[in-house]
């Protein structure tokens, strides 16, 4: 399956086969996640893997009681490590190394980005991780479809109880939770926008030909 038909097939599906999923199925999710891009290299995305009854139904109460995810046979919960961003340096340092970055990013890039770190807001932080855990957790989407397993963003929960039932820390935001699982219904696309309405030529407003 190309990327392409992945795209196109990916659903998000409410209703699971309760089959177990092999380990190595979610490992070659979390290895899709791990390998998505994130700015400056900082990586903020952490998961926790949840298989306990137990802690599923528990989750599944924080989430306005969302039967699917207790239905999930496995929830990756996936979060962001704020502090995560204060590595940026050693990242960056990691990036020259590599040969992805000039050298000289070293003398222009940190300071700018250190002083944009002193003066950034919990709440610019968090838009930032979010953005980048987005796309790991996107990964995660669109490989599972090529193997066979359903997933569905969920981001309607009260967060702090989802941060006391996982033992979450201060610094560490929930960005979803991804109930997988062999999907056990196959339902048609869902509605969307279509182009002339989401996009613009040129400024913003103008009718895109
Ligand atoms: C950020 C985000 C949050 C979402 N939160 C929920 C949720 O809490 N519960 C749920 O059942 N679906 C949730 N969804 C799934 C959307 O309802 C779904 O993507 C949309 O209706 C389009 O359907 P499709 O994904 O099958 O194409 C969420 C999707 C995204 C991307």
């Amino acid at each position: 399956m190309d990327v392409s038909e992945a795209i196109r097939k990916r659903r998000s599906i409410r209703k699971f086969k309760s089959d177990p999923i092999p380990e190595e199925k979610i490992r070659l999710l979390l290895e899709s996640a791990r390998l998505a891009p994130s700015g400056t290299n900082t990586q903020p995305w952490r998961f926790i893997v949840v298989g306990d009854d137990v802690t599923k139904k528990k989750l599944q109460e924080a989430a306005h009681n969302q039967k699917h995810i207790r239905r999930a046979p496995v929830i990756i919960v996936c979060c962001a490590d704020l502090r995560a961003f204060k590595g940026f340096p050693e990242r960056v340092d990691e990036l020259i190394e590599s040969g992805a970055l000039p050298e000289r990013t070293r003398e222009v890039f940190i300071p700018y980005l250190k002083k944009g770190m002193n003066s950034v807001t919990k709440e610019g932080l968090i838009i930032a991780a979010a953005a980048n855990v987005s796309i790991a957790v996107e990964h995660i989407v669109l490989q599972a479809v090529e193997i066979g397993l359903g997933t569905c963003w969920v981001r309607w929960y009260e967060d702090n109880k989802i941060k006391e039932i996982l033992g979450i820390p201060d610094h560490v935001e929930v960005i979803a939770l991804l109930p997988v699982g062999i999907p056990d219904e196959d339902p048609g696309p869902r509605p969307r926008l279509s182009l002339d309405k989401i996009v613009y030529s040129d400024k913003y407003g103008e009718k895109y030909i």
